[in-house]
Formats: C-alpha cells, sequence, structure tokens
C-alpha cells in the first residue's frame, strides 16, 4: 500500500459519498464539506450509517472496483436499541435490570442488522450518567457503575457472540463514548468535562473496561474534554490508559468530526496540528472530516508523525475486516432475500414485547391500577394515538409498524366501544378548543382516563438536552384541567430522560414510566395497565424532586454536615431552604401488583477477613394477592476510608419469582474485593475498619447491618 493509500483506509465518511447509494443513510452531525478527492473516497476504509442489504451490496461491489487493492469497505451505523425490531431505549433496558433479556435485545439487533449489511455498530453507549437535562441520558443504562458494567457485558455478548469471525449473525461492538462523555457540565451536550482521576475510576470507567473485557473490538472517543484535553486527542487518556494499561488493541474510531474540533476546543491551530494529536493519541479512524487525509503524508515526511504509528492504526483496522471474514466475503452476511424473513420478525418481536414489559417502571398506584377489561377508559393525550414510542436511535425502524396504545387498550376491554380517545394537546402545543371539546367527550362516561404524555424523540437523544425537564406546559395544562374532571388519572410516560414530574404526581392515581418502549410498546403498556404483564421495572436513575437538585444520584458522598444527623443544626447543614435534598424517586425503586415484605435481614458473621466472605441474607415473601418479581438489592457503605465514600453502592442483585404467599430466602455473598476502591494514590484497595452493608427494594428503603473487615 502506499502511504496514501494507507491514509485514506483511516477515513470514515457517510453514506451519500459513495457510488451505488441509493439513500442518504444517517446524518449524525455536521456536513461540511471535506474537500477530499474522489481518490480518497475510492481507498476510504468505512462507511458511516448505512443500512440495507441490497444497497450495501451495491456500494460495496461498486467500491470493490474503484480500489485499485481490492480492500473492502467497514460497513458500520448506529444500531442501538433494535434494529427493524425496536427494542425500549437503554435506560428502559437498564430499568428492567434483567441482563439476560439485554444480551438476547443486542443478539436480535445484531443478527437484523447483519443480514441488512452492517459490520459493525457504534454501541453500547455505556457513559454513566447523573444530569437528567443531558438529552442522552436515554443511551446509557444509568447513573451506578457496577450495573451499567453489567449491561455493558452483556450488550457486547450479545452483539458480538463468540465468534464473529464465523458467526453472521453477529456484528463488532463499538463501546462510548470514552471517556466520562456522561459527565458534560450543566447536562449540556458536547460540554467540557472535569473529574478527578479518582471519580474517573471509580465511577466512570468501569463500565468501558467491562465491555472490553467482554472482548468489544472498538472504541468511540467522546466529543468532551478529560481534563483538560478533548478526548480525542488526549494522548494520556487514549495511548497511556487505555493502550497501555488496559491493553487495548482493538481500533479506535473518533467521533463524528471531533478530529477537526480539536481546533474550536482549543488545542489544535489547524488541521494539520488536529491531525497530528488524534494520531499520536491513539485515534486509528477519523469519523466525518480530512485531517488525516490532507495532512498525515506531510506530517509523516516532515517527521512530525511516525509512519509506525500510520501502519499500526491501519493494521489493525485491516485486522478487524478480517476478523469479520470480508476478505473472504465483502459482503458477509447481507442477503435481501433473508433480510425480509429475519427482520421485525414475530419471533423478535416478541422479546422486544417482553422487555418493554419488563421496562416500564410503575412509579405510583393508589389501587387504580390494575385496569379491569369491563371498563370504561378514555385514552387522552398527545401520545393516544402516537407511533412515535421508538425513541432516538431506531432510524431502521418505522413508527409506522408502531402499535399504539389507543389500539391496545380497545383490545383489551369487553366491549371496545368503551374505549374512548382524544389527542387533548400536541407534544409542546397547547390544545385547541376543540381538542379540549374532545377530551371533555371522551371523559363523559369514562370510569378511568389514562393519560398518555411524554416527550417527543427529538426532545432527547444526542443534542437533546433541555434545561426544564418537566413535561412541556402545554401537557401540564392538560394535566390540570384533565384533573378538574373529577376522574381517576393513570399517567402514561413515554420519554427518554428521568422528569421533574411536578404537576403530574400528585394530579394522578397511578403513574407508569414507560419511557420509549419500542415497537411493541403500545401492546406492552397495555399489558401492564391491565395486569396482563406485572410491572417489576426499576429506576437506574434517580427521578429528581426538581431540576434545581441536578445532579442528584444515590451514590453519592455525605458532607461533614449532612442534614438529619443527630446533632444536626436546623440551618448549617448541608441541604436547600425550599425543596429536600432527597429526589422524589430513588435508584432502585418501583412498584408493580404484587407487594413484598423483607424480614429477618442478617449476616452470616459480623467480621469479613480478606479470607473469609460473609453472606447477607433476608427473606422476602410475596404479600400480595397475584404472581410478581422483586428485585432484591444489596448495598454497602465503608464508613471509614482513606477518601470519602459514597453513602450506598450497589454490589448485587437479585431478581426473584414468587406467587402469592410464597417465601424465598435471598443470600448474597459479600467478599474483600467488592470493598476495594481507588485511593488517594488510586491504589485499588480495601480499608479494614467499619461497614455497613443494606439489603433492600431500592437503595432508600432498606435494613443495615454493621459489620467490620479485619485484615
Ligand atoms: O455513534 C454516534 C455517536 O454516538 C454520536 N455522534 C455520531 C456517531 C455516529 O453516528
Amino acid at each position: 500500500m502506499t502511504l496514501e493509500e494507507k491514509i485514506d483506509q483511516l477515513i470514515q465518511l457517510a453514506v451519500p459519498f459513495f457510488e451505488g447509494a441509493s439513500e442518504t443513510g444517517l446524518i449524525t452531525g455536521p456536513m461540511a464539506s471535506l474537500g477530499i478527492t474522489e481518490n480518497t473516497v475510492h481507498n476510504a476504509g468505512s462507511v458511516l450509517g448505512m443500512a440495507g442489504a441490497q444497497e450495501t451490496i451495491n456500494v460495496q461491489r461498486k467500491h470493490l472496483e474503484n480500489n485499485r487493492l481490492g480492500i473492502p469497505l467497514l460497513m458500520m451505523a448506529d444500531i442501538v436499541h433494535g434494529f427493524k425490531t425496536i427494542f425500549p431505549v437503554p435506560i428502559a433496558i437498564g430499568c428492567s435490570w434483567n441482563l439476560e433479556l439485554a444480551e438476547r435485545s443486542a443478539e436480535i439487533a445484531a443478527k437484523e442488522a447483519s443480514v441488512s449489511g452492517v459490520h459493525v455498530t457504534y454501541a453500547p453507549m455505556v457513559d454513566l450518567v447523573r444530569d437528567p437535562r443531558w438529552g442522552r441520558v436515554m443511551e446509557s443504562t444509568g447513573e451506578d457503575p457496577f450495573l451499567n458494567a453489567e449491561f455493558a457485558r452483556a450488550f457486547v455478548r450479545g452483539f458480538q457472540g463468540t465468534d464473529l469471525t464465523h458467526d453472521y449473525d453477529r456484528v463488532a461492538a463499538c463501546v462510548k463514548h470514552f471517556a466520562a462523555y456522561g459527565a458534560a457540565e450543566a447536562g449540556r451536550d458536547y460540554n467540557t468535562v472535569d473529574l478527578s482521576e479518582r471519580q474517573l475510576r471509580e465511577f466512570y470507567l468501569p463500565a468501558y473496561k467491562a465491555a472490553l473485557d467482554e472482548g468489544c473490538e472498538m472504541v468511540m472517543t467522546s466529543f468532551n474534554t478529560v481534563d483538560g484535553i478533548p478526548a480525542t486527542g488526549n494522548a494520556p487518556l487514549m495511548r497511556k490508559l487505555l493502550r497501555e494499561e488496559w491493553g487495548f488493541d482493538g481500533v479506535l474510531i473518533s467521533d463524528w468530526g471531533a478530529v477537526k474540533e480539536l481546533i474550536a476546543h482549543g488545542i489544535a491551530a489547524d488541521e494539520s496540528e488536529a491531525a497530528l494529536k488524534a494520531m499520536v493519541a491513539g485515534v486509528d479512524i477519523e469519523m466525518m472530516t480530512s485531517c488525516y487525509t490532507k495532512h498525515l503524508s506531510d506530517l509523516v515526511r516532515s517527521g512530525e508523525v511516525d509512519v509506525a504509528l500510520i501502519n499500526e492504526a491501519v493494521m489493525r483496522i485491516l485486522q478487524l475486516k478480517d476478523k469479520l471474514g470480508l476478505f473472504d466475503n465483502p459482503y458477509r452476511a447481507a442477503d435481501p432475500e433473508r433480510e425480509a424473513e429475519i427482520v421485525f420478525s414475530d419471533a423478535h418481536r416478541a422479546v422486544a414485547l417482553e422487555l418493554a414489559h419488563r421496562s416500564a417502571v410503575l412509579l405510583k398506584n393508589d389501587g387504580v391500577l390494575p385496569l379491569k377489561p369491563t371498563q370504561r377508559v378514555a385514552v387522552v393525550g398527545p401520545f393516544a394515538r402516537s407511533g412515535d414510542l421508538l425513541g432516538p436511535w431506531s432510524w431502521t425502524g418505522s413508527q409506522d409498524a408502531v402499535v399504539r396504545l389507543s389500539e391496545a387498550v380497545r383490545g383489551k376491554l369487553t366491549a371496545p366501544s368503551h374505549t374512548t380517545v382524544a389527542i387533548g394537546c400536541g407534544i409542546e402545543t397547547e390544545a385547541t378548543e376543540q381538542q379540549w371539546l374532545e377530551v371533555v367527550q371522551a371523559a363523559q362516561d369514562a370510569d378511568v382516563i389514562v393519560l398518555a404524555l411524554g416527550e417527543h424523540s427529538d426532545m432527547s437523544g444526542e443534542a437533546g438536552c433541555r434545561a426544564d425537564i418537566r413535561l412541556p406546559l402545554a401537557q401540564l395544562e392538560l394535566v390540570r384541567r384533565t384533573k378538574a374532571l373529577g376522574k381517576p388519572i393513570v399517567a402514561v410516560l413515554f420519554n427518554g430522560r428521568p422528569l421533574d414530574l411536578h404537576g403530574v404526581f400528585e394530579e394522578s392515581s397511578a403513574v407508569l414510566e414507560a419511557w420509549f418502549p419500542g415497537s411493541e410498546g403500545g401492546q406492552a403498556v397495555a399489558d401492564l395497565l391491565f395486569g396482563d404483564a406485572n410491572p417489576s421495572g426499576r429506576l437506574t436513575m434517580s427521578f429528581p424532586f426538581s431540576v434545581g437538585q441536578v445532579p442528584v444520584y444515590y451514590n453519592a458522598y455525605n458532607t461533614g454536615r449532612p442534614q438529619g444527623a443527630p446533632d444536626a443544626q436546623v440551618r448549617y447543614v448541608s441541604q436547600y431552604l425550599d425543596i429536600p435534598n432527597a429526589p422524589l424517586l430513588p435508584f432502585g425503586f418501583g412498584l408493580g401488583y404484587a407487594t413484598f415484605e423483607y424480614e429477618g435481614a442478617a449476616l452470616s458473621s459480623d467480621t469479613m477477613t480478606p479470607d473469609q466472605s460473609l453472606s447477607v441474607s433476608v427473606r422476602v415473601t410475596n404479600t400480595g394477592a397475584v404472581a410478581g418479581e422483586e428485585t432484591v438489592q444489596l448495598y454497602v457503605r465503608d464508613m471509614s476510608g482513606e477518601v470519602v465514600r459514597p453513602v450506598k453502592e450497589l454490589k448485587a442483585f437479585r431478581k426473584v419469582a414468587l406467587q402469592p404467599g410464597e417465601s424465598e430466602e435471598v443470600v448474597f455473598e459479600l467478599n474483600e474485593s467488592q470493598l476495594r476502591y481507588y485511593h488517594s494514590d488510586l491504589s485499588h484497595a480495601s480499608d479494614a475498619g467499619a461497614f455497613l452493608a443494606f439489603v433492600g427494594p431500592n437503595s432508600r428503603d432498606n435494613a443495615s447491618l454493621p459489620f467490620r473487615l479485619v485484615k
């Protein structure tokens, strides 16, 4: 390969650049003119955002004709929570606490994507999130490092399987966004991140590391700075930590335009310096800008870039192509006929339905739920008939195929005519007089009003940040007016972030957080409302009391003046004067139609040693009238660390399915390695001394059990 041919392997271009493409593909960033030659396109290494078997075959075929060396293109795309069969958004999948189903969803996404020509998915996104103003919280599984790491592993297993070379039903995974993208200041996308290295290692890095330990093939850089250096030009982060310390030798790709953005960040004077910094930092593929193509050869000739760096980068890309079998079969699994059979199959949709059942979180229920088939139900609100249930990153899915809530509710009633429907208002636009009249009519004879509310899918996701995380005012007004009609309200929320629920929570008899539940969302919600499925989701991100608390998360540090301490003063404590410190709904919280009692929480010993673990046990009984699934959660607190420690840290969880009246003894093993954390010198170790273990149904309501670690 000539130097230029090697360098061109390092560019990634979106679909419209390629001959044979009939569609524009997915555009997820600025389409600035790249100023590249036709030759660069013919030598380019990979494509962004294309899917569809016939189209990828066409593009690959044309490319192989044009490429002197016959090197096939890698086809990459954002297949984040499903391909045609759209699963709930990842924050919802997180709320299922169900790793098997998460893995299965990724496996199905991979199968559908692969047959449609995709080789690599830019997923999983495993950024730890604490700020619901940030639109991308919907792509993460939440605020806990342990749980995020478990999900990261599950998604990678599902996407990649165990043999990418021979298993054409799988795709390579690309974990993103390295690193700490979720900590963007003020919840504003692309914004600065400034964390201590201890914070970074303790909270933000574990999930990326877990994905890589599971064999994830690729990593994507993040847009933000990490300790003052934008990730994409951050040699300490990429070369030292990712490559040297963690031993990652796979392909590292920039995010869209992030190499050139080193100029706007202010660490590169021009495109040439941006190329230099990104290459030195270890970025192999430059996504959608052309700094490498335009400047790397001169940088090599001037001696500023060692050609060995370019050789390594190209080799990694070629090795990935080889691993995916592209040199033997550049079309890999792309097959229009098989595509038609596989995508959106009944079997895949059944899994999407099950995951939607398990992802929804029942936040409140005064007994109005489950509804009865004999009731008269008015389905009111902008989501009553909406197909916008797929959420961001569902560009390959189709809203036309989405089961609508009003239809699914109709199917539940013994007399289908007992369902009335009214939109009430737009998602962000106030009710017209006519719309309000329709609500009044719909509600007239109803026993209960299901208010289907939420955010449209562009209100979250990339660049979907909001400073006011209440429902749009038009919908709050709809709630207020509907309440005045005097019927019980069941609020169903379709959205991509924890919301400030004032104006909905107190007004409603029940609140079901459905998130963006995916292709089968309408059916899943109706099943849950009528008790044909029992809500079992548990929040993985705290719901703030109001946006003024943000960030508010369960695994926070105490302060020297905590609220509620026995000797606390009235005023001089860490608190707000106008709102509580606690979120409205804590991490781990969720209700169902069964009720569970916890009794006899106990430790096997009050002492742990490095060689001797403890067991933490508790008896859980279903005291309700229906079968249900409980998520039993184990937390720990280190009472006297070398540095301050979170007031609670999730260490394990167990799901138990119990019939009415049935009990189960849940036993967790807890050992010394689970008590380790990063000290001030960044050593990862535990401290001898006092700890508390907590076991219970969420991060707030749990029994505490003291023990000591003796070394
Ligand atoms: O994968 C995405 C990334 O998450 C955000 N920017 C664009 C990329 C490619 O579409």
